[in-house]
C-alpha cells in the first residue's frame, strides 16, 4: 500500500465489530444448547480461524442476512476434528480453545502460522496442566503446534504472572468442565469480555477486586448447560483506535465513529489521548449486551507527550503501535513502561513500532518493556516492514498521512487478521 499524506479526514464511520467478543460469541455460541445470533459479528481471518476450528468440531455454523448463527450442541456436544486444528495467525483462538479442549473426552492437536507458532505457551500449559490435562508442545519449545490430551479436571486457584485475558479465559473456560470452583487472579485487571458474556450464557462466574492491591480474580463453577444468546458485537475500540489517531492527527479533521465498545478493560487509549490534550467527546454513551458503548467524536488537537504505565497498559495493549505514533506526533517525550507484554503479540512490538518509527525519522528508544519517543519532529514517509503484523499495518498507515513523501507499508494486506475494509473506511473520510 502507498500512502501520503493528506488534510481534512471528515464523516461519520462505523467500524467492524469487536475481534475478542467475536472469539467468544462463536465460541461460547458453540458449547451453548440452541441457536446464538451473532450481529455485527468481525469477519477478520482470526475469528474465521475460530469458526473454522469448531466447524472441524461438528458445529454448524451459518451466515444468513448478515448474521452468523452458531448451533451451539451443549457443553458436551463437540465431536474430535479429523485433522489438526489450524488457528491460523491468532492467539486468541489458541488459547480459549485449548482451555475448552483440556475438558473435552478426546485428543486433539492445533497449530497455526509461523507467527502463532513462536508465541509462549507455557502460560496456559502450566495451569491447564495443574487442573489435570496433559498438553505436548510437540517441538519441545512451549509454543504451538500442541497436542491437547484431555484428563479429569480439577477446579485450581491459579496466580498468574501477566495480566492475560487470554490466559485467564483459557483456565475459566476450563474451568466449566472441572471438579469444584476454578479461580485465576491476575496482577492487574484484563479484559473482562469472557466474565461478561459467560454470565449471560448462564455461567456461574463472578469477579472480585482486592480493595488494597490492583490484584483481579475471577471464579467459575462447572455448571449443566448454557444457554445460546442473541449477540451484538459493539465496534471494536482497538479498530477505532487508528481512526481515534488520524483524527487527532490530520490537521483539519473531525471523524464521529459510531458504536464503539468503551469497556474500561479496553478503554485505556482514552484516558491516554485525553492526558496527551487530544478532543474527544463520548456521545450516546449507553450498554448492549452487557458491554458499554458510545460514538465518539475526534477532532485535530495539538497533543503534547505523557508517561503510560501500570494497570493501564492491560487496556490498551493492542493501541500501543498507534499511541506511539501519536506520541512521535505530540510535543515532548513520552514514556512507555511495564509493557514487556509486547515483546510477544503478532511480532516482538517493542521491535517492531520502534523501527518503523525509526525509519520515518522519529527520536524513538525501546527499552525492556516498553520505549521512550522525543516527538515533535515531523516525520518522513518511508518503507515500512510490518512483518505481517496487522497493528503495525495498520498504525503506520496512520503515520503516514502526517508524514513528508511518500510511506510504502509491506505486505498491507495482513490488515485482513482484524480489519479487512481498513483501507476502504479511508475512503468514506476523503
Ligand atoms: C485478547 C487479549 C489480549 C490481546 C489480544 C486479544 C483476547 O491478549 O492482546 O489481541 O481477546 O483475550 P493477552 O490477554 O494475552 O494480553
Amino acid at each position: 500500500m502507498e500512502l501520503t499524506n493528506i488534510q481534512g479526514l471528515k464523516g461519520t464511520i462505523t467500524i467492524p465489530g469487536d475481534k475478542s467478543i467475536s472469539h467468544r460469541a462463536v465460541m461460547f455460541g458453540s458449547l451453548a444448547k440452541g441457536t446464538t445470533e451473532i450481529s455485527h459479528f468481525l469477519k477478520g481471518a482470526d475469528c474465521l480461524s475460530t469458526i473454522d476450528c469448531f466447524r472441524k468440531m461438528g458445529i454448524h455454523i451459518e451466515e444468513k442476512d448478515q448474521r452468523i448463527y452458531v448451533h451451539g450442541k451443549g457443553l458436551h456436544g463437540l465431536q474430535k476434528p479429523d485433522s489438526t486444528l489450524n488457528v491460523g495467525n491468532s492467539g486468541t483462538t489458541t488459547r480459549l480453545i485449548s482451555g475448552i479442549l483440556a475438558g473435552q473426552t478426546f485428543e486433539t492437536r492445533l497449530s497455526g502460522d509461523d507467527s502463532l507458532n513462536s508465541r509462549p505457551m507455557r502460560r496456559i500449559i502450566e495451569p491447564l496442566e495443574q487442573m489435570g490435562a496433559h498438553i505436548r508442545s510437540l517441538h519441545d519449545n512451549n509454543c504451538a503446534p500442541l497436542h491437547i490430551t484431555p484428563g479429569k479436571l480439577q477446579g485450581i486457584h491459579y496466580e498468574s504472572r501477566v495480566a492475560s485475558a487470554q490466559v485467564k479465559s483459557a483456565i475459566l473456560l476450563a474451568g466449566l468442565y472441572a471438579d469444584g470452583e476454578t479461580s485465576v487472579t491476575e496482577p492487574s485487571l484484563s479484559r473482562n469480555h469472557t466474565e461478561l458474556m459467560l454470565a449471560e450464557f448462564g455461567a456461574p462466574i463472578r469477579a472480585k477486586f482486592d480493595l488494597n492491591s490492583t490484584k483481579a480474580t475471577a471464579f467459575i463453577n462447572p455448571c449443566e448447560e448454557l444457554f445460546a444468546q442473541k449477540i451484538n458485537v459493539p465496534g471494536d475500540i482497538s479498530s477505532a483506535a487508528y481512526f481515534i489517531a488520524a483524527g487527532l492527527l490530520v490537521p483539519d479533521s473531525e471523524i464521529l465513529i459510531k458504536n464503539v465498545g468503551i469497556n474500561s478493560t479496553r478503554a485505556g487509549i482514552l484516558k491516554v489521548c485525553e492526558d496527551m490534550g487530544g478532543d474527544i467527546t463520548l456521545l450516546n454513551q449507553r450498554k448492549e449486551g452487557g458491554e458499554p458503548v458510545a460514538d465518539i467524536l475526534v477532532r485535530t488537537s495539538n497533543l503534547h507527550g505523557t508517561t503510560i504505565e501500570g494497570p493501564i497498559i492491560p487496556t490498551l495493549i493492542d493501541e500501543i503501535p498507534v499511541i506511539a505514533v501519536m506520541a512521535a506526533a505530540a510535543e515532548g517525550t513520552t514514556v512507555i513502561r511495564d509493557a514487556a507484554e509486547l515483546k510477544v503479540k503478532e511480532t516482538n512490538r517493542i521491535e517492531t513500532t520502534c523501527d518503523s518509527l525509526k525509519a520515518m525519522g522519529c527520536d524513538v528508544t525501546p527499552t525492556d518493556d516498553g520505549m521512550i519517543i522525543h516527538g515533535g519532529k515531523p516525520l518522513k514517509g518511508a518503507k515500512i516492514h510490518t512483518l505481517l503484523d496487522h497493528r503495525i499495518a495498520m498504525a503506520f498507515s496512520i503515520a503516514a498521512l502526517i508524514a513528508e513523501g511518500n510511506t510504502t507499508i509491506l505486505d498491507s494486506h495482513c490488515v485482513d487478521v482484524s480489519y479487512p475494509t481498513f483501507y476502504d473506511t479511508f475512503e468514506e473520510l476523503l
